[in-house]
């Protein structure tokens, strides 16, 4: 089996999916046709692409052990008869739980041909300067290791005859799926006077949650706690406050700060492996 062209397909609100998923497509060694960046709102109002042709990778951060369901519901809509797919999720050093599996099932569902899976790390969303959790993972070593992970899945895709034949393996994860955590209502970011109103926290926003008329403020209900608004804000102006998602914070920090390592999975693969 020869595929010409690799598609990527990720929500990445602090853009560790993505650079994972690029890494990967360099790896596997063949052109990316086209680079599909559901993070912000209005590309998930296009229209879902056709993959025929095309070998899909395909990626999200995990959120309390699960998919976003902002990404999940993106995912549901996609449509395959056998596209070979890697499915891939980034955490960020605690654990991935159900998101891999549940990211599987949706494309094995929608009839493509998952013929390998990875759980990669990245610095966490809620990391920073005084808890770093993760920090400026994914590295130069998960980098080395994300490529490495193309160029085997490229080998394993020349020595099999169709994706079918590479479609069974098992990830890890249980069903039923953890239940979704409710965080909300958490008004859990400050503004400080450090704010110049530039807006680039407006336009990372996954969700259209910051309201300029109320002086940047997060509307509640809509955030979906990805942090992006806090990484990205160039004056360090967008402030996680006391409360619970500074208290997860500490409990994150006091608990998985020991590095872990990427695990990749493929027929053939009894388990997990670097
Ligand atoms: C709301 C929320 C929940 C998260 N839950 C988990 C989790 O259950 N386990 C984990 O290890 N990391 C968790 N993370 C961290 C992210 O999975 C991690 O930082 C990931 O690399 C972010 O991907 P991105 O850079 O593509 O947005 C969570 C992050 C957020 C914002």
């Amino acid at each position: 089996m020869n595929h010409k062209s690799t598609t990527l397909l990720f929500f990445s609100p602090t853009a560790t999916t993505r650079t994972v998923l690029e890494k990967i497509a360099q790896g596997m060694g063949k052109p990316v046709a086209e680079v599909i960046d559901i993070t912000r709102p209005d590309i998930r109002n296009r229209p879902v692409p056709d993959l025929t042709d095309q070998v899909l990778l395909i990626g999200a951060p995990v959120y309390a052990g699960r998919l976003p369901k902002v990404a999940a519901d993106y995912f549901k809509n996609l449509k395959s008869s056998g596209t070979p797919a890697i499915p891939l999720v980034l955490y960020g050093n605690r654990e991935f739980e159900d998101a891999l599996l549940e990211l599987k099932d949706i494309l094995d569902r929608a009839g493509f041909s998952s013929v390998a899976a990875g759980a990669f790390i990245g610095e966490h969303s809620f990391s920073t300067e005084d808890f770093k959790i993760a920090t400026d993972r994914p590295d130069n070593r998960d980098l080395e290791r994300a490529y490495a992970f193309g160029q085997k899945i490229s080998t394993l895709m020349e020595t099999a005859e169709k994706a079918d034949d590479l479609a069974s393996f098992d990830v890890p994860g249980n069903f039923p799926y953890r239940e979704r955590k409710k965080m909300g209502p958490v008004e859990f970011i400050e503004v400080s006077d450090e704010c110049d109103e530039c807006s680039t926290c407006v336009a990372v926003c996954p969700v259209n949650a910051i309201d300029k008329t109320k002086g940047y403020a997060t509307l509640d209900p809509i955030c979906i706690h990805c942090c992006a608004c806090i990484k990205a804000c160039p004056r360090g102006a967008r402030i996680m406050k006391e409360g619970p998602f500074k208290d997860i914070t500490r409990w994150l920090f006091d608990n998985y700060t020991a590095r872990k390592e990427p695990q990749v999975f493929f027929p053939g693969s009894a388990g997990p492996r670097e």
